[in-house]
């Protein structure tokens, strides 16, 4: 058994996800698949979220084809209707079966314009545990974002997500340069988070950082610092410095580049993405100009994904890939989500059986410091 995560590790379910954008939220009554089970949801008549799950207790019909009635959810087989709370309210072919009944329900909030969801255990749904991710809803940024359903499973996206090398190669023709493969970086892990960060000093920027910004191909500062927050987010601070800056203009461009993952299956994984900007703002012309960017590299990395993802699945995992150098980040990352899937599956109190091979691979982590230049 490996000691890092990959598309067969059991989907981790204790970990706040986000399930929808705030502006999806209305009177329709929305499905959507959340670690392999599919929750329905809509705004209630004062404003805030339900989410239930979408399969009747009765016989699985999908409650959001069912209709809403003010805040009811009713069951468009036999009629069994649903309060917010996922309480069963009304048993209209059976109305002497007082047995209480419920749909299920899920911990939710509303938080930073997204709806974020816990899909396991309820009682371990800490708010503070959602990452801060204000810049969403805030004055002083503007914002360009979309989604992805990704035919993979979510820990390929995560590493694509800590694997900045690839850009010069897959995305060769947008966010890549070649000098930002071979760029020196450091990864850190601060309180199971995972940094990584590059510096790429006196070089041009690719065209989805130097059309916004305008520095057209002038020798600057980049600084990229990306952080795998958990299994539901990954957040990169992206920095420009113009060390000579013309008159108004300014010396640093500051983006947040936002994806929050959510599994939706073992095999599918949704990604909302934004990014966020603190100049230019309220100016047309950029996020048309960064939609196509990111539209055109995303989809680079959709279907890189997609390949993998069927290659693993034809012929398994017993191929054996091998790791390089700039891997270290998604390795760690990998080993976090391993960690906290057995945690998840183990019963309290006990650890997973682990084998000789697997102390070894974990020692060859552990062979680097915590912080290191690479
Ligand atoms: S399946 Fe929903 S009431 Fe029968
Ligand atoms: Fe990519």
């Amino acid at each position: 058994m490996s000691v890092l995560a990959d598309r067969e590790t059991p989907l981790i379910r204790n970990c706040w996800y986000v399930l929808a954008l705030a502006s999806e939220a209305d009177r329709t009554l929305r499905s959507r698949k959340v670690a392999g089970q599919a929750v329905v949801f809509y705004r209630r008549l004062d404003g805030n979220v339900a989410v239930l799950r979408d399969r009747c207790p009765h016989r699985s019909f999908p409650l959001s084809k069912g209709i809403l009635d003010g805040d009811r959810l009713i069951c468009n087989y036999h009629g069994l209707t649903f309060a917010p709370d996922g309480r069963c309210i009304a048993k209209p072919t059976d109305p002497t079966n007082a047995a209480p009944l419920s749909a299920g329900t899920y911990p939710v909030v509303e938080r930073d314009a997204v709806i974020w969801i816990w899909p396991g255990d309820p009682a371990l749904a800490d708010e503070a545990l959602i990452p801060a991710v204000p810049w969403l809803a805030q004055d002083g940024w503007d914002l360009v974002s979309g989604y992805l359903r990704f035919p993979a499973n979510y820990v390929a996206l995560h590493e694509n997500l800590m694997d900045l090398s690839h850009f010069a190669f897959l995305h060769a023709g947008n966010i890549g340069t070649p000098a930002y493969a071979a760029a020196p970086f450091r990864v850190k892990v601060e309180d199971g988070r995972i940094n990584l960060r590059r510096v790429l000093e006196n070089a041009p920027l690719p065209s989805l950082l130097s059309v916004p910004t305008e520095l057209g191909d002038k020798p600057v500062t980049r600084e990229t610092d990306t952080w795998w927050m958990s299994p539901g987010l990954n957040l990169t601070h992206s920095n420009v410095h113009d060390p000579d800056p013309a008159p108004g203009r300014p010396g640093t461009y500051a983006f947040k580049v936002i994806h929050f993952i959510t599994p939706e299956t073992q095999n599918s994984t949704h990604n909302f993405w934004a990014v966020a900007r603190d100049f230019r703002l309220g100016d047309p012309a950029i996020p048309e100009h960064t939609q196509a960017s990111f539209k055109v590299a995303f989809q680079e990395d959709l279907e890189a994904l997609d390949w993998i993802e069927t290659l693993q699945g034809e012929e398994g995992l017993e191929f054996g890939e091998i790791h390089l150098g700039s891997d270290r980040g998604g390795l760690l990352m990998r080993r976090e989500m391993k960690r906290r899937a057995w945690r998840e599956a183990a019963p309290a109190g006990s650890g997973p059986a682990v084998r000789s091979d697997v102390v070894g691979q974990a020692r060859r982590l552990d062979d680097h410091p915590s912080e290191e230049a690479a």
